[in-house]
C-alpha cells in the first residue's frame, strides 16, 4: 500500500504534518511518499503538477492532499497557477465522484450558521459529479452575438452537457453509498428548465430500478438550497451535477460550524482516490500554527475507509476526533467560551494521544 502525500501551499504543509502523524501512530503497513504540488511545485520545478508528482499519484493507492494556492500566484498564466494541480489530478486520475460529508458534531452546534436544534446530529453526504456539466462542456468562449436580446454585441457562453455514462456511474455511486447509510438518495436537478437536467433525472430514475431497497427523491436545486437551511436533517445522500454540487456542498459546509472540520474524497472507478480538506490554503492564517487540522485528519480516515480497506483504522481516527472535542480542545476557528484553545500541533498531538489511549 502506497500513499502519495502532497502538502501543497499555505496551511497545507501544517495540516498534512498532523494527518501524517496520526496515520503513523496507527501502525499499519503502508508507505508514505511526499511530493511537491501547487505553488510549492511551481517554485521547485516550474509547474504546479510536475511529471514526478503526477507519476507518484498515479502509482499510489491513494493521494492525501493538503491545499494549494496563494495570492502571490494570481498573476501567473492560468496553466501555471497552483489550482491547476488539483484540476490536473482529477483529470489524470479519472476522479469523477466527490464525496463531502457534512457532519455537525454535538459539541460544535453553536458554531453552525443555523440554530443548534436544526443541526444537532446532522450527518449528510453530498456527492458531486466532477467531470461534466457546464464547467467542462464545449463549445465555450466569447463572440459577437448573432441573435438573442442584443444582436451585434459582445457575448460569452458556456455549454451545459452530461452524457449517459457520466450520469449512470455517479448514480451507481450514490445508490451504493446510500446502501451503507440510511438508504435514501435525493437527486438534485433543474429538470423544469434545463434539458441536461431532465436527462439527468431520467437516467438517475432508470439506474434506481437496480436499487429497489433505496428510496429515491428528486428535488429542484432552488428548493434544495432552501431545504438545506430549513430542515437539513431530512437529507441523507444528495447526488447532483458539478455546478449545483459545488454550490450546495459549500452551503452544507456552513451548517456544520467550520470549514476546518470538513473532509472530502474524490474517487475514480477503481476506488483510487484523492483525499483533502474541503478548505483551501488559507494564506491569511498560514504560518501562524492556528489552522484546524481535523478536516485533513478526517480526510485521512476517509482514505482508510474508501481506498485502503481499513475501516477499523478509520473508525479509530473518528473516535479520537470525537474524544478531543469532548475534552474541550478547540483550534481558534471552533473555539468558544469555556473550551481550551489549542494550536495546530497541539490538536494533532491530542488526536494521536486519543488513538493511543483508545
Ligand atoms: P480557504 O478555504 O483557504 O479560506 C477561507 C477562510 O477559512 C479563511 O478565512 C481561512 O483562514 C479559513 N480556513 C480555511 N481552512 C481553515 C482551517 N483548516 N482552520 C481554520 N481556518 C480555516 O479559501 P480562500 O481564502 O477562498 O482561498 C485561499 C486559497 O486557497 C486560494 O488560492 C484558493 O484558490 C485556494 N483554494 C484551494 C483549494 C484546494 O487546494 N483544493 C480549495 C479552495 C481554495
Ligand atoms: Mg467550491
Amino acid at each position: 500500500m502506497k500513499i502519495a502525500v502532497l502538502p501543497g501551499d499555505g496551511i497545507g504543509t501544517e495540516i498534512i504534518a498532523e494527518a501524517v502523524k496520526v496515520l503513523r501512530v496507527l501502525d499499519l503497513s503502508f508507505e508514505l511518499e511526499t511530493a511537491p504540488v501547487g505553488g510549492a511545485a511551481y517554485e521547485a520545478a516550474g509547474h504546479p503538477l510536475p511529471e514526478s508528482t503526477l507519476a507518484l499519484a498515479k502509482a499510489a493507492d491513494a493521494v492525501l492532499f493538503g491545499a494549494v494556492g496563494d495570492w502571490k500566484y494570481d498573476k501567473l498564466e492560468r496553466r501555471l497557477r497552483p489550482e491547476q494541480a488539483i484540476l490536473g489530478l482529477r483529470k489524470e486520475l479519472g476522479l469523477f465522484a466527490n464525496f463531502r460529508p457534512a457532519i455537525c458534531y454535538e459539541q460544535l452546534t453553536h458554531a453552525s450558521s443555523l440554530k443548534p436544534e436544526l443541526v444537532a446530529g446532522l450527518d449528510i453526504l453530498i456527492i458531486r459529479e466532477l467531470t461534466g456539466d457546464i464547467y467542462f462542456g464545449q463549445p465555450r468562449g466569447r463572440r459577437t452575438a448573432v441573435d438573442g436580446h442584443f444582436p451585434g454585441s459582445e457575448e460569452a457562453f458556456d455549454t451545459m452537457r452530461y452524457s449517459r455514462p457520466e450520469i449512470e456511474r455517479i448514480a451507481h455511486v450514490a445508490f451504493q453509498a446510500a446502501r451503507k447509510r440510511n438508504k435514501k438518495v435525493t437527486s438534485v436537478d433543474k429538470a423544469n428548465v434545463l434539458e441536461t437536467f431532465q436527462f439527468w433525472k431520467d437516467v438517475v430514475t432508470e439506474v434506481h430500478a437496480q436499487y429497489p431497497d433505496v428510496e429515491l427523491e428528486h428535488m429542484y436545486v432552488d428548493n434544495a438550497a432552501m431545504q438545506l437551511v430549513k430542515a437539513p436533517k431530512k437529507f441523507d445522500v444528495v447526488v447532483t451535477g458539478n455546478m449545483f454540487g459545488d454550490i450546495l456542498s459549500d452551503e452544507a459546509a456552513m451548517l456544520t460550524g467550520s470549514i476546518g472540520m470538513l473532509p472530502s474524497a474524490s474517487l475514480n472507478a477503481a476506488n483510487q482516490g484523492l483525499y483533502e480538506p474541503s478548505h483551501g490554503s488559507a494564506p491569511d492564517i498560514a504560518g501562524k500554527g492556528i489552522a484546524n487540522p481535523l478536516a485533513t485528519i478526517l480526510s485521512a480516515a476517509m482514505m482508510l475507509k474508501f481506498s485502503l480497506n481499513q475501516p477499523e483504522a478509520a473508525a479509530r481516527i473518528e473516535a479520537a476526533v470525537q474524544s478531543v472535542l469532548a475534552q474541550g480542545l478547540r483550534t481558534a476557528d471552533i473555539w468558544s467560551e469555556g473550551t481550551r484553545k489549542v494550536s495546530t500541533v497541539e490538536m494533532g498531538d491530542a488526536v494521536v494521544a486519543a488513538i493511543a489511549a483508545g
